[in-house]
């Protein structure tokens, strides 16, 4: 399979979507959701320090009211630590900061945790700091 991250975002705000009445979460764009609930997103860029997906993800909910969207998944790291940015509505946000947990020439694991902008994204209700899903970079390890 190509170069690809995987990443449930949150994994409590997913089934909190899911069991609301109107809850919906697509994801288009080249990313798709899995049956167990994490989204895949194809990479388009990929560098020994940089990742970046043009995948789309949509998620609503109560009558419109919480409308998350974002694309354009982007991985830093620097040495052992890691940003997690998106583009929403033309903007770049920092949503989640990191730390790379594992790293071997297929994959790269990073614990996230939300920053005070993925909080606000996610409408204000995580800390910042908050654990969020590890993210993982899935690599072609022939190089
Ligand atoms: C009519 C407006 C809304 C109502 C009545 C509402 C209600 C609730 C309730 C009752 C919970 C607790 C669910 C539980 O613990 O099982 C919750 C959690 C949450 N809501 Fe909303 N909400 C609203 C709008 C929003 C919006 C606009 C966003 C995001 C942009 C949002 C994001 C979240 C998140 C991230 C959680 C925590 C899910 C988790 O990790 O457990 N909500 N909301």
């Amino acid at each position: 399979m190509s170069e690809h991250f995987v990443w449930g975002i949150k994994d409590s705000f997913l089934q909190y979507v899911n069991a609301l009445p109107d809850g919906s979460i697509t994801a288009s764009n080249g990313a798709i959701l899995t049956p167990k609930n994490v989204f895949h997103f194809p990479l388009t860029t990929s560098t020994s320090d940089k990742f970046e997906s043009s995948g789309e993800i949509s998620i609503h909910g109560h009558h419109g009211m919480l409308d998350v969207t974002f694309h354009h998944l982007t991985v830093t790291l620097e040495q052992d630590k890691a940003v997690i940015s998106v583009q929403v509505k033309g903007r770049s946000m920092k949503i989640a900061r990191g730390h790379v947990i594992h790293h071997t020439p297929e994959e790269i694991v990073i614990s996230t945790q939300v920053t005070t902008m993925g909080s606000e994204l996610l409408g204000g209700v995580y800390q910042a700091g908050t654990d969020m899903d590890p993210l993982t970079i899935h690599l072609n390890s022939e190089g």
